[in-house]
């Protein structure tokens, strides 16, 4: 048993049991997620010991580096082992200056699916994220209708075995579970930042699951003295108690922390073992309470 498997598992669309504490790649690109990393082989060395450690949820995209978070993946880990679900997104492309930018056609989303999946080295993806493009700083209106469709049709062809939701509003998910079943929604979330608290359970009495993006606050890692109370107390780490508290807040909830370095990957993976007494939450659920929805 690896502490991975203490965080429990979720059922990714009927078929794909994910457990809850997996691992994101972004931070594996360069820096600003474009280009090389600076130390490949280190890059390599997370991924391998993500998955020696049990994880078997590895969130992707082809427009980290570009590409070069998706040819990481499959240069450490391909073959695959049965049970590894890799989950990309698709809806942005990158500029030659870095800049990112909607590419939302269906021409544009099927390529994209298609890079994907060489660039991973696979025949089918488990899961595609349709990632929305429409606000600036988090989820804008705008229908999804038309690149949701076209993401439909290639999961009908087969390249793509379930369908999710990133970077969206409520009404887009209604909308998009009238043109094809969702099994993921990513957005931004974490114990400071609870603008999706109504969503998440309204999407774990659905069976679908919620993977929070920045569920350590990001390319700024949180920054609280509740959050810090509460480690010291426990003999934890700030990060730890982050993705601890995460893990209780919902059973749909699935983990994707990113890191470059192999000591802060265990460091999360080991936050599945750490159980928050019922005080320590009270403390941690104030943080964010500001932010949230259901305030
Ligand atoms: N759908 C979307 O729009 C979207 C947007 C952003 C991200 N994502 C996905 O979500 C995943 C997670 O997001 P993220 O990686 O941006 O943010 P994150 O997981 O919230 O935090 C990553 C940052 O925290 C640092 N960190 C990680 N573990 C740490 C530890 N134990 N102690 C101290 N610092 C630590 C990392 O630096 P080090 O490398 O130095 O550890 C990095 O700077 C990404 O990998 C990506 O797959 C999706």
């Amino acid at each position: 048993m690896t502490p991975v498997d203490k965080s429990g598992t979720f059922t990714l669309g009927g078929d794909r049991s994910a457990r809850r504490l997996g691992y994101g790649a972004m931070q594996l690109a360069g820096p600003g997620v474009f280009g090389p990393p600076k130390d490949p082989e280190a890059a390599l060395a997370v991924l391998r010991e993500a998955v020696a450690s049990g994880v078997n949820h590895i969130d992707t995209s082809d427009f980290y580096g570009p590409h070069v978070t998706n040819h990481l993946i499959r240069k450490a880990l391909h073959p695959y082992a049965d049970d590894l679900i890799i989950v990309t997104k698709i809806g942005a492309r990158r500029g030659a200056d870095g800049s990112w930018q909607p590419a939302f056609s269906a021409k544009e989303l099927t390529e994209a699916v298609h890079d994907n999946l060489r660039n991973l080295g696979l025949n089918v993806i488990d899961v595609v994220n349709l990632r929305s493009m429409f606000g600036i700083h988090g989820p804008g209106e705008g229908s999804i209708e038309e690149p949701l469709s076209a993401l439909a049709e290639l999961q009908r062809k087969g390249l793509v075995r379930h369908i999710g939701l990133s970077n969206v509003t409520p009404a887009q998910i209604e909308e998009g579970r009238r043109i094809c079943k969702i099994v993921c929604v990513q957005n931004h979330y974490n114990v400071a930042q609870r603008a999706d608290d109504v969503l998440i359970d309204k999407l774990a009495r659905r069976g679908i699951a919620y993977v929070p993006f920045f569920p350590l606050g990001g390319f700024t890692p949180l920054q609280s003295s509740g959050l810090s109370d509460v480690a010291r107390r426990l003999g934890a780490t700030s990060m730890q108690v982050a993705l601890a508290w995460l893990l209780r807040r919902a059973h749909n909830i699935l983990l994707i922390p990113g890191t470059s370095s192999i000591a802060h990957l265990r460091e999360n993976l080991a936050a599945a073992e750490l159980d928050l007494p019922e005080d320590a939450v009270i403390a941690l659920d104030r943080i964010g309470a500001h932010t949230s929805a259901a305030a």
